[in-house]
């Protein structure tokens, strides 16, 4: 950061300035292939993702972060690259992405891209050149070899529904290779200096293109070193580092977001300033679930209680759902399995250490709790991070296979296959989901946006009125004292706003005395309909909600008296 600053002189952007925008963004999050199909063929392509994004425009993102679209054998949906600098024929050409990137940009949309840093898909010219070179060659040593499966033994196996070791024996190479994921995928070798080249040139090949940000698929795992989990290892944590000066140096502020599913105090250590802008924050999202399930502040609260310090230039995202399955890592196994009971009594919904259900399925399909979770996501303090279909409470079918249960087609109108694509029904990429409450003719983009009470409608005043407050992207956050179990209450502070947030976990009407003695004479004003309370006072401050309710007020001065 220091050298940045340095090296820009006046032109670095100043900490709290507008320049820090992924503060303020509103994230979404879409999946190429399944968003829209231009051409006609089942899959969807950048053509039609830009088509849509005078609808995304609409609904109020700022940025869209970009499930992999290189060339890939789809073993791993993409997470398998065959090649990093290209796009996948069946999404369209280099030529679409960028004119799908000018085009966001346009409309003041920025582009975040994945960069899959840890592993390649075993079809990349780089593995078929290893597997083939001299043992000990730099060639061969793009990858992580062994001539045991015996190596890095207290290393858990991430997909254990799936693989049953890191190693994997290669034939043509006679000898073991290492994967953090499925066998498709060998991890490179980061203590090979040719890879940290090869990676740079991809990061430059796409800044240069102008993409305002990575996500960094599997953060933690570039380095292995025995005798440790191989996760977040000093000498990864080096790497990030080389990575972000090397990127702020050429291009200024673009962003790095860390997909690290990691406690709390390791990801603080990706956000000190010199490494990533952003990091997911993994252990917030299940006990987001958690308080719901049991009607109870604590697991938040205690989340934001033990909050590590961040650098102020850094971020947390949160997510509710994405592409994966609701990952219940970071949570204790007994607190796993009530959430299991809960959200997925069903076994076919569970997949790996976590549920292959999408957000309104987990949630019942109820209205309340669907708000109640998304008025969280969008005033804790983050950025929030909207998975595609989500807005419009899409549903899922946990019988496709792996997480593509949670990726189906989005759903446009109640036309043939969900108004994604004029294609026979039987060449769509992945199913529409027909499940009767989710159904695509009930649960559509156009039909929303035609009946002022959807969820959609709903979503687009969320946003709207959280874009109008910096306090939400910026802001400190206080716990404030409440003497109900079920409320959980906040204040969000920058400047010289105040968001006060009060949210109801339980499905009953419930009642609360707030301790906001040092907002007296404050005026509590409504964010949605600006209606007012009365002011603050000397007594702590009663409010009463409804099932499920929440309210987020502005303290607005009161008017001066006497
Ligand atoms: C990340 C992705 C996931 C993928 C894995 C391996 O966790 O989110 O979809 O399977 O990395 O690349």
């Amino acid at each position: 950061m220091a050298r940045r600053q340095e090296a820009r002189g006046a032109t670095a952007a100043p900490a709290g300035s507008s320049t820090l925008w992924y503060k303020d963004a509103i994230i979404y999050e879409v999946h190429v292939r399944t968003f829209y199909d231009s051409d006609g063929d089942g899959y969807g392509d950048f053509r039609g993702l830009t088509e849509k994004l005078d609808y995304l425009q609409d609904l109020g993102v700022t940025a869209l972060w970009v499930l992999p679209f290189y060339p890939s054998p789809w073993v791993d949906d993409g997470y398998d690259v065959a090649d990093y600098t290209d796009v996948h024929p069946a999404y369209g050409t280099l030529r679409d992405f960028k004119r799908f990137l000018a085009e966001a940009h346009r409309r003041g949309i920025r582009v975040i891209t994945d960069l899959v840093l840890n592993h390649t898909s075993d079809q990349h010219p780089w593995f078929q050149r290893a597997r083939r070179a001299r043992p000990g060659s730099r060639w061969r040593d793009f990858y992580v070899w062994s001539d045991t499966p015996d190596r890095y033994r207290q290393v858990r196996v991430i997909f254990q529904d799936f693989e049953p070791s890191n190693w994997t024996w290669d034939p043509v190479a006679g000898a073991y290779y290492w994967h953090r994921f499925y066998k498709h995928q060998p991890d490179l070798n980061y203590d090979n200096p040719l890879v940290w080249k090869a990676m740079f040139r991809v990061v430059d090949f796409w800044m240069k293109l102008g993409v305002d940000g990575f996500r960094l698929d599997a953060v933690p795992y570039l380095f292995e070193r025995e005798g440790t989990s191989c996760a977040g290892l000093p000498e990864t944590h080096e790497f990030i580092r080389a990575l972000r000066s090397h990127i702020e140096e050429r291009y200024g502020e673009r962003i790095l977001l860390a997909e690290a599913n990691e406690p709390a105090a390791e990801l603080a250590r990706y956000l000190q300033g010199d490494e990533c802008h952003m990091a997911f924050h993994f252990p917030l999202m299940p006990r987001l679930y958690l308080a719901l399930h049991r009607e109870d502040r604590e697991p938040i609260a205690a989340v934001l209680r033990d909050e590590p310090a961040i650098a102020p230039t850094s971020q947390w995202a949160l997510f509710l759902r994405n592409h994966d399955e609701l990952s219940l890592e970071m949570v204790t196994p007994e607190e796993r399995e009530e959430l299991w009971q809960a959200y997925a009594p069903d076994p076919q919904a569970r997949i790996n250490l976590g549920i292959r259900r999408r957000l309104a399925p987990l949630l019942g399909n109820d209205r309340r709790r669907i708000e109640l979770m998304n008025a969280l996501l969008f005033s804790l303090p983050g950025t929030p991070v909207i998975y595609y279909g989500d807005e419009i409470g899409m549903g899922d079918n946990i019988y496709l296979p792996d997480r593509h249960g949670v990726r189906t087609p989005m759903q446009w109108s109640a036309d043939r296959n969900a108004g994604f694509s004029r294609a026979n029904p039987q060449r769509l990429c992945a199913p529409v989901v027909v499940d009767p409450p989710f159904h695509y003719e009930a649960v559509n983009v156009e039909a929303q946006l035609a009946s002022p009470d959807s969820l959609l409608n709903w979503m687009k005043r969320l946003i709207a009125v959280r874009k109008r407050y910096k306090a939400f992207g910026r802001g400190t956050c206080e716990l404030l004292d409440a003497d109900n179990r079920h409320i959980l209450a906040f204040t969000r502070r920058y400047g010289d706003e105040t968001v006060l947030v009060v949210a109801n976990l339980s499905r009953f009407v419930q009642g609360v005395r707030l301790n906001l003695s040092t907002y007296r004479g404050r005026v509590p004003v409504d964010l949605f309909g600006r209606s007012t309370l009365p002011p603050v006072g000397d007594d702590p401050y009663f409010l009463t909600l409804g099932p499920h309710g929440f309210y987020w007020f502005a303290l607005e001065p009161g008017p001066v008296s006497g």
